[in-house]
């Protein structure tokens, strides 16, 4: 420590402690630096006129200039007239391993500056703690209980995100009515608006327009020096979710999803906030790959962890929302009759999945259900007539194989809940580990909550009640045993960390909109190139990839089994095995028919690619464009490699280095033609065997318009 820095610790000792050696402070600036710990990323806070500020650098640039931080409630406002009290610091250096995930040792190293603040009249104490990774920066507001303080209402988090550049950046909107389940818009970032969005992506209805002008996150942004920026949380508990308001400039702002009276977020005793992330790389691959999320949440909470089991599953599914040749609902095309479903264990059992999702099995499908939020109510624990369950489960068993549960809730949160200890149970005796829930409702402002007077109240589907609403469902589940799969969730802040029985989610437009949207309303074939930088910086999703039968595929209706030629997938089958390997889900699905994997060459490779990795590594990437993934099986030596473009042909260049330097490979490559691609020839694959790969050649990856590549690499030693 050199003598000005001694000096100033030694001034500073009355009013704060000056315990390690990476802070450096100025008593009467009020000025406080901490670093990376690889130097790469500075911090600075300030406390200027009352004011707290903090800013980011990145390789010696200013990447976030001076943001505003503070919380303001009902009775205190800590956004002003600000004194720091008390200053600690910590180091953490530490590893610790995930019950599955894309790696299993997940490396914590950052360092840690705690700033206790009071208000002006010192009536109130909060700390403001900052943790700085290689990877990124977090930070949250902790208010203990105090002076009887025990119930309030935050009114607004003032937390800035004050870009330095404006630069590209990808976007959803947030108060749209659709969820998280759009296309990305690619602005500025002082041209996002909701008009924009319906300029670039989709229309909006401009009656829906309430709620400010604010974006979903992960939020991404890439700088003209390749620096890539993702705006997140991580650990949302108690709380409501963050958005970031847009202000027409470079500037961005915290936003609370409110609840219907205004409130942002309802406190009882203590406030913890999430913690708010700016992931920072050099380049996309970088942020794709970060464990900032995961490192700020709590660790596992459940005391056995024995019963959560990653996998791959089939499902009775593909037939309604793609084919559209059967129906959840009752009549003659109802998919979830007990035969059908017997051919889908056999199918499942024979080619060892660990499940076979049955949608339609329960009653309440006939109702209405969709999307308003006012269907009629879904049973939980009682199957539909058509669906033996004692016969199912019995023959289920025998072969070896689960069932998925589905709970479509319809988001009637008051119906689901007052099912939700007899809906698990009912799993849990019936052999089923994994379910997949469901909370469809297609209105900005439309989540039903029902209070303690019977008075109704509409709710947005991200606020602190739907919050609150899924964390209730996760460890019900947990209590029988039972992993869940979330359809329209509310997004992931790492919460898979401390249960990890919570196993990955949809959240963001997944393979659905190409099975029931016709050609211009379909995923692009750039999305997947875009979920890799944003969406899936959060979670693993369930975006149920493999689709073979891309065209022609589906019917006009039920009745009518003429096919409709408006339904074009954007994709290959190449570039559907890819997705393996690019799109991490710990419970993957093989979504097509069996009829179309049956006996087809490239349904080898969905067989054998492990859903739980000992390694991950995105090897090249840019947003909207391709990425090249690699990941090593947690059980074998075996690697697999996944490559995707968007509508571009290409050519990407990769060595193998990633490959155990000490061993030879034989590689099974699943590749389109070279004239092929999305709209030529989506369904032909070409399958090549290479043998004796080592660790020290160079490989051409060559992808036509909207292909893609799978490798299966098996050591010969
Ligand atoms: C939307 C989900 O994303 C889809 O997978 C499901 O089949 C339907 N809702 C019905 O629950
Ligand atoms: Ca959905």
């Amino acid at each position: 420590m050199n003598i000005q820095k001694i000096t100033s610790c030694i001034i500073m000792i009355l009013i704060m402690s000056c315990s390690t050696q990476n802070i450096i402070s100025n008593q009467n600036k009020n000025e406080y630096k901490i670093f990376s710990p690889d130097k790469t990323l500075e911090l600075n806070i300030t406390l200027d006129d009352g004011l707290l500020n903090y800013s980011l650098k990145k390789n010696n640039q200013v990447i976030i200039d001076p943001s505003l931080l503070g919380i303001k409630s009902d009775v205190f406002d800590l956004t002003s007239k600000i004194k720091i009290k008390k200053v600690d610091q910590k180091s953490t250096n530490q590893t610790w391993e995930q019950v599955w995930g894309e790696q299993k040792t997940i490396i914590d190293n950052n360092n840690e500056i705690a700033l206790t603040i009071v208000t002006d009249n010192n009536d109130l104490e909060m700390t403001t703690r900052f943790k700085l990774f290689n990877d990124g920066l977090g930070f949250r507001y902790e208010i203990e209980e105090q002076n009887d303080i025990k119930n309030y209402n935050i009114l607004d988090e003032i937390t800035e995100f004050n870009f330095n550049e404006d630069s590209p950046s990808w976007w959803i909107p947030a108060y749209a009515y659709r969820r998280y389940e759009f296309l990305y818009a690619n602005t500025k970032i002082s041209e996002i608006s909701r008009e924009k969005f319906s300029d670039l992506v989709e229309y909006l209805n401009p009656d829906d327009f309430i709620g400010p002008e604010a974006v979903q996150t992960p939020f991404t942004t890439q700088r003209s020096d390749g620096i890539t920026i993702a705006i997140h949380e991580a650990n949302l508990t108690n709380y409501s979710s963050m958005t970031l308001e847009s202000t027409g400039t470079k500037n961005m702002k915290c936003d609370l999803i409110p609840w219907s009276d205004g409130v942002k977020v309802r406190v009882n005793k203590n406030l913890i906030s999430p913690w708010r992330t700016i992931i920072v790389g050099n380049s996309p691959s970088e942020i794709a790959m970060s464990t900032l999320t995961l490192n700020l949440n709590e660790p596992n909470v459940l005391e056995n962890t024995d019963w959560i089991k990653p996998g791959k599953y089939i499902g009775l599914w593909w037939e309604m929302i793609g084919t559209n040749e059967s129906s959840w609902g009752s009549g003659p095309h109802h998919g979830a009759k007990t035969e059908r479903v017997l051919k889908y264990l056999d199918f499942g059992s024979k080619y060892n999945f660990d499940g076979v999702l049955v949608e339609g099995w329960n009653t309440g499908w006939d109702d209405n259900w969709c999307c308003t939020g006012e269907g009629g109510d879904f049973d939980f624990y009682h199957t539909h007539p058509d669906f033996d369950n004692k016969i199912i489960t019995e023959y289920a068993k025998n072969k070896n194989i689960r069932l998925v549960g589905h709970h479509e809730t319809g988001s009637q949160i008051a119906n689901y809940e007052s099912q939700l200890d007899s809906a698990f149970a009912y799993c849990n005796k019936n052999n089923i580990r994994v379910v997949k829930t469901g909370y469809v409702n297609d209105g900005v402002q439309n989540i039903k909550r029902i209070d303690e007077n019977g008075v109704v109240h509409k709710e947005w589907h991200h606020g602190q009640f739907m919050v609150e609403h899924f964390r209730k469902v996760l460890e019900t589940a947990a209590k029988y045993n039972v992993s869940i799969v979330v359809h329209e969730p509310i997004k992931d802040t790492g919460l898979r960390r401390t249960y990890p029985n919570m196993l990955s989610r949809e959240g963001a437009r997944g393979q659905e909109f190409n099975g029931f949207m016709p050609k211009d309303w379909n995923n692009k074939p750039n999305h997947t190139t875009i979920l890799p930088f944003t969406r899936l910086i959060s979670s693993p999703m369930d975006y149920t990839p493999g689709i073979f039968n891309l065209k022609d595929y589906r019917y006009n209706s039920n009745d009518d089994r003429t096919i409709n030629k408006e339904h074009h997938i954007p994709s290959t089958i190449a570039k559907e095995l890819a997705l393996y390997v690019v799109i991490y889900a710990p419970m993957q699905m093989a979504a097509d028919l069996p009829a179309n994997y049956e006996g087809h060459p490239a349904f080898n490779f969905i067989l054998d690619v492990p859903t739980d990795w000992e390694y991950s590594y995105v090897l090249n990437g840019e947003i909207g464009e391709y990425i090249t993934t690699v990941r090593k099986d947690i059980n074998s030596e075996d690697w697999y490699l996944g490559s995707i473009t968007n509508e571009n042909g290409r050519e990407l260049e990769i060595d193998f280095s990633f490959l155990n330097p000490n061993k030879t490979y034989n590689a099974t490559i699943y590749k389109d033609p070279l004239n092929g691609g999305w709209e030529n020839k989506p369904e032909e694959i070409i399958i090549e065997e290479i043998s004796n790969i080592s660790s020290k050649q160079n490989y051409k990856i060559i992808l036509p318009s909207g292909g893609g590549q799978a490798i299966h690499f098996s050591p010969n030693n």
